[in-house]
């Protein structure tokens, strides 16, 4: 079929399995997915929410003793089984209920792209008003102003939003149409490094405005009373590294499935990961200097980036262009996520319900824009979207006494419900998997292709995926819903 030796085997029975072609294709897709709105629109609103440097400790210990070893797991499950999320297991694992692992995977793409779509869309919106030039004549706090009017659909324009979010599911469905090697590798290639160029820039000029001082240092200084007494934090950075990795839903696993043989597959891991948290971290250093220049509330929430950089554009040289870019750019970043988001549901659909690429494409993204619409007016005016539905499970420890947390919509209910729920429960049974269920011999075959390559790093991954990463995720689990602050009163030394 093909002389390309880095071909992941063909499947003759599925005809369309196609393969990344080459290992920089490999890492730009893989990063690609990695690297999104989580980076750059998320991180820095939940840093901010959860006090700055503190937090981010706890989620760089979070990414490199669970997210690593997570990652090489999908990745070595996808490319041994060369199926989708839920086949895989079924191929590896016949018989047992670990496919349900699988179905885990495919209801959490459904909840985070309904969300993920309404962002991208919002940031479409953004590529707009940069190309009409429209930041350069907003006063002060106005950049408020225009997000929550946007969201919020003021106006009466509540169909604005929703308009994009269409429109942005539109384009990750028409990719995943189109297949990923030929679309998703080949702009993955040139747009990923782009994106990294505009950022460090955006960084030059965040951290020389005046006033930046106060932003770096709250990205670098730690406060650890905060982390401390809000223990749903541990949690949100677990999830994020989860999140920001494109773990614990059965992306890499399908990803890892398009992944040639001769590979590296523990290198690629690590290459991903530190492509994925430097971007973060640049854009936490992009955003936080602007919030604190401005004045803007680090823990305002999902519209931080929307709100910080408009302002900083409005005072740069070439603050349109660089608008248009970064925005722009921002909504490429969204795609090559999106589309791995979609492609978990499609590759599903496909081997295991027998449906044409087509039907499984148009069905799961008709579904989940459906549902993303939803997502888009619980943050308007109309009553029946925004009431707060649904109860939330995190609560706070604020003057000694433990609160509630305000309910969440329904936007926020995907969000919390599968960053910090389904995705850590996800990898968790995908480590447990690999180090507890899978044969020690299969799995150092698959990630030292045969005995090709020298794995000298084995000991310390079979120690991270038997006993760190899972003890790890449990114990976040327990901290997180107070578990672990019971026991220690309970014996005394509160
Ligand atoms: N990681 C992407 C981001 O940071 C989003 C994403 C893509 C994702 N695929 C995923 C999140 C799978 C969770 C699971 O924007």
């Amino acid at each position: 079929m093909s002389e390309n030796s880095n071909k992941p085997t063909m499947d003759k029975g599925a005809a369309v399995r196609d393969g990344f072609s080459s290992k920089f294709g490999i890492i730009a897709a893989a990063a690609g997915s990695a690297i999104g709105l989580g980076n750059i629109w998320k991180f820095p609103y939940i840093t901010g929410q959860n006090g700055g440097a503190a937090f981010i400790i706890i989620y760089l210990i979070c990414i490199a003793l669970i997210g690593a070893p997570v990652m090489l797991s999908e990745f070595l499950i996808g490319r041994r089984a060369q199926r989708n999320a839920v086949g895989s297991f079924k191929k590896l694992a016949p018989g047992t209920p670990w496919f349900l692992t699988g179905w885990m995977g495919i209801a959490a793409a459904f909840m985070i792209l309904s969300f993920y779509g309404v962002v991208a869309g919002w940031t479409i919106h953004y590529v707009i008003l940069s190309v009409t030039n429209a930041f350069s004549s907003w006063v002060e706090g106005e950049s408020v102003e225009v997000f929550v009017g946007l969201i919020s659909g003021a106006d009466g324009k509540w169909w604005l939003p929703v308009l994009y979010q269409v429109l942005f599911m539109i384009l990750t469905s028409a990719i995943v149409l189109g297949g990923v090697k030929d679309g998703i590798e080949k702009y993955s290639k040139i747009l990923m490094p782009l994106l990294l160029v505009l950022i460090i820039a955006l960084d030059i000029r965040a951290i020389t405005l005046p006033g930046a001082g106060a932003g770096v240092e709250f990205l670098f200084k730690p406060d650890f009373s905060k982390i401390i007494n809000n223990p749903a934090s541990v949690l949100d950075a677990l999830g994020h590294a989860f999140f920001s990795l494109s773990l614990g839903m059965g992306t890499m696993i399908t990803y890892g499935s398009y992944i040639g043989k001769k590979e590296n597959l523990g290198v690629t891991s690590i290459q991903v990961t530190i492509a994925d948290t430097v971007i973060a971290l640049l854009a936490g250093l992009a955003i936080f200097p602007a919030v604190f220049a401005y004045g803007i509330d680090p823990a305002g929430g999902p519209g931080l980036v929307f709100m910080t950089l408009p302002a900083v554009f409005a005072q740069m040289p070439l603050g349109a262009l660089f608008a248009v870019m970064f925005f722009g750019l921002l909504t490429v970043a969204a795609l090559t996520s999106s589309v791995s988001i979609l492609e978990v549901v499609v590759a599903y659909f496909k081997e295991e319900l027998n449906m044409t690429r087509t039907k499984a494409t148009i069905i799961a993204g008709s579904v989940i824009t459906a549902f993303g619409a939803v997502c888009s007016l619980s943050y308007s005016d109309i009553s029946f979207f925004n009431k707060a539905i649904f109860p939330t499970f995190e609560f706070v420890l604020e003057d000694g006494t433990w609160t509630f947390l305000q309910q969440h919509n329904f936007f926020d209910w995907f969000d919390k419900i599968s960053a910090n729920f389904l995705l850590p429960l996800g990898g968790l049974f995908i480590i447990i998997f690999v180090a507890w269920k899978m044969k020690k011999e299969d799995v150092k075959d698959e990630v030292s292709n045969s005995g090709a390559l020298k794995v000298g790093y084995f000991v310390v991954f079979e120690v991270l995926a038997k006993y760190v990463a899972p003890i790890g995720i449990i114990l976040v689990f327990l901290h997180s819903i107070g578990v672990l602050r019971l026991i220690s009163w309970a014996l005394g030394n509160k």
